[in-house]
């Protein structure tokens, strides 16, 4: 077990007495290219990350207990704690007539929170993966990834696509994924960039963004708009010569979204042919569009974005929702430090947050460590 997962096992021990039935854990993630086109039917490339959230369950009882916290919560009663969204899980397996029985569950995780690097997705999918394994449900990935998302827009109410959850259960290592956000089809994407000599740099600006909170759910409304207004079921369906009957925001949005779903699908051909050039150029593309057309970007993120580009990365954009969060860059191996250094100079001296920096290695998606 990983040392996340002995912690999880360890403090459920500590806790309830047992040992537990089951561990299992799941990945954050984050996304390469392809926002806010997942609830437009579209197409999204994120990838798992090296960060996890770990749960211990064991039948009988009703408590959930964070060793990060320190704190238990009751199974039954929503609080909005993070206790939800283990709560939020229970109740979406329960509609789609699954049925769970008393558990007990412990947490541990190192997900960084509010980053926009899915923790919630996080867990999740490790609280669903347990529960099948724990109940025997026999449920597939696709399956769980789809009662998490319910969990998550049915019960915590945030309207989220699919993305997230897909990322945490059905990424490979070493691999994006490709995922059809319409027919739910996903498909990795192998992403060497160890032999380009290339690290994934993320830069967590620190300003947080709860999604219940942002315009998220106000931009689905746009799209809703946009795709009404040009009579398609979603705009996946849009085609660039339609969008000139558009105007306003509903245009702005709709022309990102049409555009990333091909940036998307691009950067897919040019990862398979290791043409890393032309991916970040894709990325430095979807972040304009981000910004300008989908103005979900913020002044931190732009920065970052910015600055990698003067200091030469091949592609850099803000990923997950925007309104905060985090970016990343495709940048140099072995040179990231000059440049973390220069980011936090710029960032002290426009009075921002003292950003993180993390370098991650896409890993595999949710696994059953026990
Ligand atoms: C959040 C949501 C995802 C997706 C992204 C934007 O991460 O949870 O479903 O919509 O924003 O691409």
């Amino acid at each position: 077990m990983r040392a996340l997962e002995e912690k999880a096992a360890a403090a459920y021990t500590e806790k309830f007495g047992d040992p537990p039935d089951t561990v299992a854990s799941a990945p954050g993630r984050i996304n390469l290219i392809g926002e806010h086109t997942d609830y437009n039917g579209g197409f999204v490339l994120p990838c798992a990350i090296d960060r996890r959230v770990a749960v211990a369950v064991g039948r009988s009882g009703n408590e959930l207990y964070s060793a990060d916290f320190g704190e238990t919560r009751s199974l039954t009663e929503k609080d909005s704690s993070w206790a939800d969204y283990p709560r939020a899980v229970v109740w979406a397996m329960g509609e789609a007539g699954h049925r769970t029985e008393p558990f007990r569950a412990a947490f541990a995780g190192n997900v960084p929170l509010g980053s926009g690097l899915s923790s919630s997705a996080a867990i999740e999918a490790a609280t669903a993966l347990a529960l099948d394994s724990l109940f025997g449900l026999g449920l597939k990935r696709k399956e769980l990834a789809v009662i998490c998302q319910k969990a998550e827009n049915g019960f915590v109410g945030v309207n989220s696509g699919i993305m997230d959850q897909y990322a945490s259960l059905l990424c490979e290592a070493g691999a994006a994924l490709l995922v059809d956000c319409r027919s739910l089809e996903a498909e990795p994407v192998p992403l060497d960039l160890e032999s380009a000599g290339l690290t994934l740099l993320v830069c967590d600006t620190r300003v947080e963004r709860g999604l219940a909170d942002t315009g998220y759910n106000q931009r689905r409304e746009e799209c809703e708009r946009a795709a009404k207004t040009l009579g398609v079921g979603e705009l996946r369906d849009a085609r660039d010569e339609d969008l000139d009957r558009l105007s306003g925001v509903e245009e702005k949005r709709a022309r990102h979204v049409v555009s990333e779903n091909v940036r998307v699908l691009d950067a897919v051909d040019a990862l398979r042919e290791e043409d890393f050039e032309r991916f970040g150029r894709l990325m430095y593309a979807s972040h304009a569009s981000l910004r300008d057309g989908y103005e979900v970007s913020i002044p931190e993120l732009d920065t970052f974005v910015a600055l990698a580009e003067e200091a030469g990365a091949p592609g850099a954009r803000l990923t997950g929702a925007g309104f905060g969060g985090c970016a990343i860059a495709l940048f140099r191996t072995g040179e990231t430090g000059a440049l973390c250094r220069k980011i936090e100079t710029v960032f002290a001296d426009r009075g921002f947050n003292k950003p993180d920096f993390y370098e991650f290695v896409p890993v595999a998606g949710a696994e059953v460590a026990r």
